[in-house]
């Protein structure tokens, strides 16, 4: 019987690089995103590669307060079993904090926290009963250290990355086989997320750690083989992340603050 893999934000960016890779190992896919087009579309690019492929979405807004019941009685109307699932919708903001748009702000917060928790908690229960499955995480880079312009944005990704390396820490004090991996990416420079927040000029996507999403999915996928805890996504941010820890903290800023400039 073939696995079954739900993915947030399955249709584009990360998500779409993932799938590829869950595509090919025969895993029933199952996508929960914004855009229907957008959906119908990825869907037919993913068969055109994997002829066999066997995708199911849903077009929810997982903002909204009820999006993760509303995910969770798909599944199980369906009678799906689901063996992986992979919080990865996530949105972000730029500027100085009381110069942001406030809408977007407490709607990225929404997506990228609230919905995050809810997901993990209801997937997470039925798994524990059963003592089988991952939960995959993404949180960012911008989760190590304090970044100004991305304040907001950063702390969503702090608690992210916190909340699922506690849970699995939690999982392991119980002598559970159920896992919550934490994935941290450095900024990519080819998907929608830096165009939707308003980021195309900022240095961090042609800086120095710079990843690409076939990157961060081949990371993704060695790390869930080998049933890691936490990846660091991206070759060249695995090796600042490592000595990372030898830097002050006043040089880190210096490098954050270059990083997070506009560029002509
Ligand atoms: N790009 C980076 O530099 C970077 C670095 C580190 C971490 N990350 C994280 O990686 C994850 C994926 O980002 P990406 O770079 O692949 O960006 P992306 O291409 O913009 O993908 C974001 C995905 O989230 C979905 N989404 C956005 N808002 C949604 C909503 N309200 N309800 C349902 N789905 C929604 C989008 O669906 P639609 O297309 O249908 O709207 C899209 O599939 C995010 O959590 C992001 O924070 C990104």
């Amino acid at each position: 019987m073939s696995k079954t893999v739900l993915i947030t934000g399955g249709s584009s960016g990360i998500g779409y690089s993932m799938s590829r890779y869950f595509a090919k190992a025969a895993y029933h896919l199952l996508w929960v995103s914004l855009l229907e087009e957008e959906i119908e579309a990825a869907k037919q690019k993913l068969r055109r590669e994997f002829t066999n492929c066997n995708v199911d979405a849903l077009v929810q807004d997982l903002s909204k307060p009820e999006a993760a019941q509303n995910v969770y009685n798909w599944v199980v109307e369906n009678n799906w079993n689901i063996d992986t699932v992979i919080n990865n919708a996530g949105i972000g903001t730029y500027g100085f904090v009381p110069e942001t748009n406030l809408e977007k702000e407490l709607t990225m917060i929404n997506l990228n926290v609230r919905n995050v928790y809810n997901m993990t908690r209801f997937f997470l229960e039925d798994m524990v009963i059963k003592n089988v499955g991952t939960i995959i995480n993404i949180s960012s880079i911008s989760s190590f250290q304090p970044s100004p312009k991305l304040s907001t944005y950063g702390a969503t990704k702090a608690f992210v990355n916190h909340f699922s390396r506690s849970v699995n820490e939690e999982l392991k004090m119980k002598g559970s086989k159920v896992k919550v991996i934490c994935v941290c990416p450095a900024a990519i420079r080819d998907t929608n997320f830096k165009t939707s927040g308003n980021m195309e000029n900022v240095k961090t996507f042609d800086g120095m750690v710079t990843t690409t999403s076939e990157e961060v999915a081949k990371d993704i996928w060695k790390g869930y083989m080998k049933r890691k805890d936490f990846i660091v996504s991206g070759r060249k941010m695995r090796w600042l992340y490592r000595i990372s820890g030898f830097i002050p903290y006043r040089i880190q800023q210096i490098l954050v603050r270059k990083e997070v400039k506009e560029v002509a």
